[in-house]
């Protein structure tokens, strides 16, 4: 039987912004993590190829609009304002905004960030929330160099999700997390919004990945 829509061409062109372990980073010339390895666990059950494309966060909703890509899979949270450009897979995840600072700051609180510079990626719910919230906002196309302006002084806090944050944690012993109370966000892949035909297979993969513990394996090798 032929596959409707995207996956009619036999593959499954993957847009991710791979600057965010545990879902998606470099291990030398290769892009790993979470949304890789479920990416290409759904490729194998529907038997077509998957190809992933690295570019920046902020891109990954336009080039799903423009045929670029076929699915975006980078932690992205089902975010309200989203579904008018895209719209998203079942979720298989989850994660909360949390702030990143570093141990030597002082800072105990949101208080003590009001007059702050926060730090975020271009695109993100972090850098919506923080518009939202700060006057002063600096917003990174890759979260490395988010950090590196922690590190240097020129942003105060970087606020962005919990899981991905406690990597950068783990990578860096002058840095802290300081939780804050933040609604959960559900991850799911974007995908066109006149592919719910396609939409469908790939929702039924997710399920039979999550119902035959596949997902929750890659999710235990990557934490
Ligand atoms: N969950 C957040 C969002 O969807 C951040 C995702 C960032 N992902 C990445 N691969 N850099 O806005």
């Amino acid at each position: 039987d032929k596959l409707p829509g995207i996956l009619a061409d036999g593959k499954l062109t993957v847009a991710t912004s791979a600057d965010f372990a545990p879902y998606e980073f470099y291990e030398g010339e290769d892009i790993v993590g979470i949304d890789p390895e479920i990416v290409k666990a759904i490729g194998e059950k529907l038997k077509v190829d998957v190809e992933i494309k690295d570019m920046d966060f902020n891109n990954i909703i336009a080039s799903i609009g423009s045929g670029r890509a076929d699915i975006g899979a980078a932690g992205m949270t089902v975010d309200p304002k989203r579904l008018e450009n895209v719209n998203f897979t079942d979720t298989y995840a989850s994660s909360t905004q949390i702030f990143l600072i570093k141990k030597d700051s002082g800072i105990k609180s949101k208080d003590d960030l009001k007059d702050k510079t926060i730090g975020s990626q271009l695109g993100t719910v972090g850098n919506e929330i923080a518009e939202e919230e700060f006057d002063k906002v600096s917003a990174f196309a890759k979260y490395p160099d988010a950090v590196l302006a922690l590190q240097n002084g020129k942003v105060d806090a970087i606020l962005m999700d919990k899981t991905s944050a406690e990597k950068f944690l783990a990578a860096n012993d002058d840095l802290e997390i300081m939780e804050a109370d933040y609604e959960s966000e559900d991850y799911a892949f974007a995908i066109g919004k006149e592919e719910d035909e396609a939409k469908e297979i790939i929702n039924k993969a997710i399920k039979e990945l999550q119902d035959d513990g596949t997902i929750e394996e890659i999710v235990k090798k990557y934490k």
